[in-house]
Formats: C-alpha cells, sequence, structure tokens
C-alpha cells in the first residue's frame, strides 16, 4: 500500500509522539487518502506503527466523522437533521435523496457519483435545510426539487472527492515541512 518512503515518512511521523499512538489519526488519514477508505491491510499497517488494536481503531473512526471504513461514491453530501433542518424539511430532502439515488443512506448511488449521509448541525442554519458536499460546498436552502437536481449534476460531474487530499497528499506536505 504504502511505497518504503512513505512508511519511512509515516514512522518519523509517528515517532515525534512520546506515545506513538497519538499519531494514530494521522496515519488513518494517511490510508484513507491512500485508498479511499481504511481497509483491513491499512488497519494492519496502523497497528504496526502505532500499537493501537484493530479495536481501538475501529473506535477511533466511528468516533471521527470524516474518517471512514467503507468505500464511498465519488462525491459525499451530508444531508444536514439537526433541529433547524428537519423543522425545515430535511426529512423529506433524504426521502428524496434515497429514492434519488436508488440507495439507502450511506451506500454508494448506482451510478458511484455520490454516497449521502446523515449530518449533524452544519453550521448552515439560517440557510436550512442545509448539506455540505465534500467537506466543503454549502448547499442551501434545499427542496425536493432542488435536491433532485443536485444529484443530477453530480451524476454528471468528473471525478471529484478522492481528487482531494490524496495519500501523496498528506505524506508530501509533511515531507516539505519536515525538510524545511
Ligand atoms: S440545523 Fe441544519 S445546519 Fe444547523
Amino acid at each position: 500500500m504504502f511505497t518504503p518512503d512513505e512508511l519511512t515518512h509515516l514512522k518519523q511521523h509517528v515517532n515525534h509522539y512520546p506515545e506513538p499512538r497519538a499519531g494514530a489519526i494521522y496515519c488513518l488519514y494517511a490510508v484513507q487518502d491512500k485508498v479511499g477508505h481504511i481497509n483491513d491491510k491499512g488497519i494492519e499497517i496502523v497497528t504496526e506503527l502505532t500499537g493501537l488494536s484493530k479495536t481501538q481503531q475501529e473506535e477511533l473512526i466511528s468516533f471521527y466523522t470524516l474518517l471512514r471504513r467503507r468505500p464511498i461514491g465519488r462525491n459525499v453530501l451530508r444531508i444536514c437533521d439537526s433541529i433547524s433542518c428537519h423543522v425545515m424539511g430535511s426529512k423529506a430532502i433524504l426521502d428524496a435523496a434515497i429514492k434519488q439515488t436508488g440507495v439507502p443512506i450511506g451506500e454508494i448511488s448506482k451510478d458511484g457519483s455520490v454516497t449521502v449521509l446523515p449530518s449533524i448541525c452544519l453550521g448552515l442554519c439560517n440557510k436550512a435545510p442545509a448539506a455540505l458536499l465534500n467537506e466543503m460546498d454549502e448547499v442551501e436552502n434545499l427542496n425536493v426539487h432542488s435536491i433532485n437536481e443536485y444529484l443530477n449534476k453530480l451524476s454528471e460531474k468528473p471525478h471529484d472527492l478522492n481528487n482531494k487530499g490524496s495519500g501523496s497528499n498528506i505524506i508530501a506536505t509533511s515531507g516539505r515541512e519536515n525538510n524545511s
């Protein structure tokens, strides 16, 4: 999975900490950026690097929203279902998304373009119902019609999420820091 240089970098990163386990999140992100999600092989590598057991890593992954154990679509759309968005109709938006993608929430749409997830408050309550695309782009004032249009556009959109933050990006960025 990792090249020898990448592994060396991860070992150096982990060794910066008094406790190797402190570097676990960084290593898990590196696996995710490399593979697209955190696979079993990645878990094994992180165990070797940090000493964290598989169970301890599963706990970390389930706690941190941005870490994922399963493959995702080319995009991730988080639709808020917290109170303001709920009051403004987020359930209908989520139901429309399920219908449009043809799969349950959390699964990859049939065309591979998107994984739709529910989300806690995104801080966009004044624009409810709201969503966030790829942890970056705000989608505001949704309704059943606009979510369908939005998902249609994603179907036509080229590969997106996995072009951001590739494993080489994490490692290359840190490598530059180390060399400075
Ligand atoms: S409740 Fe949905 S963005 Fe805050």
